[in-house]
């Protein structure tokens, strides 16, 4: 509690603070002021026209950020919120371009994990309560899921005035799933733990499947990427990498990176993996990408990114 009331007010005073979250770790700044929003692209190496998410606490602060929300997105937040999903809804004044990289949309999300949440709320009490955070990772790289991770990948490049808040493990271990709320039905821009069917479920909708015209990083060919090169679905030689499901056998000469036991684990422990063969220094990872929908179509999704489509 101590560290989360600093980390607020470090917030405040325009530090960065990166923060644990369900899916993964984020790289905080108040989302109303541009000096230090301005920071997070520098340490990401990230295209200025690159939309941050904003992270509130409370949905009664969504009309501050958002404009004409339609029923289904509220039925959506009501729902789903605290929870691994990012809704795109309409701006209002308050979210500017530079958290928004210059478009008229804004994403939302309302994290499910006790410190981000508390930070949030602390954040409330003395300064916006909105926090723009992007996953505290280089532009391009894997998503952090522990502290350790953070401090590996942006340690070097905060300042003594900026913060790594420890929350163990990611439980989610994938990025949020990110529904585009501007057109007459949802549309899903990246897959996560928020299945298409709880999304139907929710808003008695069928998902619209139009091409969208919306920015979205991970929708760059190479993203999520390790510096080991992701190969899917090959034969694995000595010397790779290996990462699949507990009933897959390992092969001769290769160094297991996880065996999940459930689609569940194999998203919460994919990144760690990817970072702990980057440690090992091994050059080629091999997968076998789990089958099925649901969570398992958001992890192939990340798998296609970190390969590169190889
Ligand atoms: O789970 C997550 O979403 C994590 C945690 C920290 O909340 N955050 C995260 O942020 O993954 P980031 O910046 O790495 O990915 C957010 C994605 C980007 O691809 C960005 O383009 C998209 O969300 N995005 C943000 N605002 C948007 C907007 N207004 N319109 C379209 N896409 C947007
Ligand atoms: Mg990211």
């Amino acid at each position: 509690m101590y560290k989360v009331k600093e980390a607020a007010q470090k917030l405040k005073n325009g530090s960065l603070v990166a923060f644990p979250t369900e899916t993964v770790y984020g790289l905080g700044a108040d989302a109303t002021n541009q000096e230090s929003v301005a920071r997070i692209f520098e340490i990401k190496n990230r295209p200025k026209n690159h939309p941050l998410i904003v992270h509130l606490s409370s949905i009664n602060q969504l009309p501050d950020w958002a404009l004409e929300i339609p029923k289904y997105a509220n039925e959506l937040a009501n729902a789903l919120w605290p929870g691994p999903m990012t809704l795109i809804l309409k701006r209002n004044l308050i979210a500017k371009d530079f958290v928004t990289g210059g478009q008229e949309t804004i994403g939302i999300r309302i994290p499910n994990h006790v410190i981000a949440l508390s930070l949030l709320e602390e954040f409330r009490k003395i300064g916006s309560g909105a926090i723009a955070a992007p996953s505290a990772n280089k532009f391009g790289k894997v998503s952090p899921t522990t502290f350790e991770h953070v401090k590996s990948e942006i340690g070097k490049d905060l300042s003594q005035d900026d913060l790594i808040l420890d929350g163990g493990s990611s439980l989610v271990g994938i990025e949020s799933t990110i529904i585009d709320c501007t057109g007459p039905t949802p549309k899903v821009l990246r897959p996560g733990a928020i299945t298409d069917k709880m999304i139907e479920d929710v808003t008695g909708m069928q998902l619209s499947k139009q091409a969208s015209n919306i920015r979205v990083s991970g929708s760059f060919s190479s993203h999520y990427a390790p510096s080991a090169k992701v190969a899917l679905d090959v034969e694995a030689q000595q010397g790779d990498g290996f990462i699949a499901l507990a009933q897959f056998e390992t092969p001769h000469g290769v160094t297991r990176l996880i065996s999940p036991n459930t689609i569940e684990e194999f998203a919460q422990e994919l990144y760690s993996a990817f970072h702990i063969a980057d440690q090992m220094n091994l050059q080629r990872i091999v997968v076998i990408p789990p089958h099925g929908d649901d969570l398992a179509l958001a992890i192939r999704d990340r798998l296609l990114k970190a390969s590169n489509g190889e």
